[in-house]
């Protein structure tokens, strides 16, 4: 895919069953706040996106979604721009980048280039 960095490479991010029980998730970068990315889970299917909104950095994951024309979509809650949760376009000009999402032996993973974890890097370091 063309919009995938070149460092990526998938990183495991847990149990599917485990992850398939909510429909958002915060998934922490170690590249920091910015890089952080949201795991949705909605009708069956995982989407991966940068967790803060390309507008103004709203949080997506505490978004409505909604599904138009077989579309699904994040609403962000901060001024209700849309992104299209499997291509990251929204009806303004501005594009959510998207990441790769491969279901293996159980486990959901994210093409990304930075390590991803479902805690807090700084917590990880104490
Ligand atoms: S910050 Fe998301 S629409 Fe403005």
């Amino acid at each position: 895919d063309s919009i995938m960095n070149d460092n990526s490479v998938e990183r495991l991010i847990g149990p599917t069953a485990e992850l398939s029980k909510k429909r958002c998730r915060l998934v922490y970068s170690s590249l920091g706040y910015d890089a952080d990315v949201c795991l949705f889970y909605v009708k069956g299917e995982f989407f991966a996106l940068d967790a803060r909104c390309a507008h103004s950095g709203g949080p997506l994951c505490d978004g409505d979604i909604e599904e138009a024309d077989g579309v699904l979509k994040v609403f962000c809650p901060w001024h209700d721009y849309d992104f299209d949760l499997r291509t990251g376009e929204s009806g303004t000009s501005l594009q959510q980048q998207v990441y790769e999402v491969k279901l293996e032996d159980g486990n959901v993973f994210v093409k990304h280039a930075s390590q991803l974890s479902l805690q807090p890097f700084a917590d990880l370091k104490r």
